[in-house]
C-alpha cells in the first residue's frame, strides 16, 4: 500500500518572533505533531554543560548529539534529558546562548538531522526552528518565515520572563538577542534565512492571533488542510 505523504508546516524565524507560540497553536488546532527543534539544541547544550563537554569540542559534541537521551512528553508537555525533567532548565538565556554555539557546528547539525525528520508522522507535523524549511523539511507544504524587529522581540521576551518572576533589563536583553541573531544569521551552515518559497510574515505590529489566522488561511488556500 502506498504510504500517504505527511503534510508539514515549517515555522522558522529569530527568537522572540512568536514562532513558538504560533507553532504550538497550529499543532494544537490541527491535532498534528509538533517539533520544537530549538529545544533539541538546548537539551544538547545542557547535556554538554552537565557532562563538562567544552562548547568548542566538535567531536565530543557530535557524539553527544548522536547519543542524546531526550524524550518529549505530551500533556503535560515535559522534556526529559536522561530521564530528568529539564523543561525549565533549558529555557535560561545561558542555555539559549550555549545552544546557539553548538548549533553552529556542522557535525552537530548532521547528528540531529534524522532525529528531527523522524517527527514527521501522520496526520501531520508543525516544525519550529531556524532551518526547518531550508534544510530539514525542504518539501514542506507551507514554509512560514516569521520575523519581527529586535526591539519588539526584546520587549516580548522581557514580558515572558516577568511572568516567570524573572526581572531582566531591556538593554541587556536587546544586546543578547542582537548577538544571538547575528550568530544564527551569519553562521556558515544552515543560517537563519527565509526559504526561497517561504511565506514571510513580519509580526512587529501584529498579534499572535492575527498571524495564526493568516497562516491557517494560507494553508487552506493551498488545499492541504480543510
Ligand atoms: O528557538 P530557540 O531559541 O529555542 O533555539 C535555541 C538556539 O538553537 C538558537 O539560538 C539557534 C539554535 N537553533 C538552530 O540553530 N536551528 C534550529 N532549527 C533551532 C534552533
Amino acid at each position: 500500500m502506498m504510504q500517504r505523504k505527511v503534510p508539514v508546516i515549517t515555522v522558522d524565524g529569530p527568537s522572540g518572533s512568536g514562532k513558538g507560540t504560533l507553532s504550538r497553536q497550529l499543532a494544537h488546532a490541527l491535532k498534528w505533531h509538533f517539533l520544537d527543534s530549538g529545544a533539541l539544541y538546548r537539551v544538547l547544550a545542557l547535556a554538554a554543560i552537565r557532562h563538562a563537554v567544552a562548547l568548542d569540542n566538535h567531536q565530543a559534541l557530535e557524539v553527544l548529539g548522536l547519543h542524546l537521551d531526550v524524550t518529549f512528553e505530551h500533556e503535560p508537555m515535559r522534556i526529559l534529558l536522561e530521564g530528568q525533567d529539564v523543561t525549565l532548565a533549558i529555557r535560561t538565556e545561558e542555555c539559549g546562548n550555549a545552544a546557539s554555539k553548538v548549533a553552529a557546528i556542522p557535525a552537530v547539525r548532521t547528528a540531529l538531522l534524522e532525529r528531527q525528520r523522524a517527527f514527521s508522522e501522520l496526520p501531520g507535523l508543525v516544525a519550529d526552528g531556524r532551518d526547518m524549511g531550508t534544510v530539514v523539511f525542504p518539501d514542506a507544504d507551507l514554509k512560514v518565515f516569521l520575523d519581527a524587529s529586535a526591539k519588539i522581540r526584546a520587549i516580548r521576551r522581557q514580558a515572558q520572563l516577568k511572568e516567570q518572576g524573572i526581572d531582566v533589563s531591556l538593554d541587556d536583553l536587546f544586546a543578547e538577542i542582537s548577538e544571538r541573531d547575528k550568530r544564527d544569521r551569519e553562521r556558515a551552515i544552515a543560517p537563519l534565512v527565509a526559504a526561497k518559497d517561504a511565506y514571510v510574515i513580519d509580526s512587529t505590529s501584529m498579534s499572535i492571533q492575527e498571524v495564526f489566522q493568516m497562516v491557517l488561511a494560507e494553508a487552506k488556500k493551498r488545499h492541504f488542510i480543510t
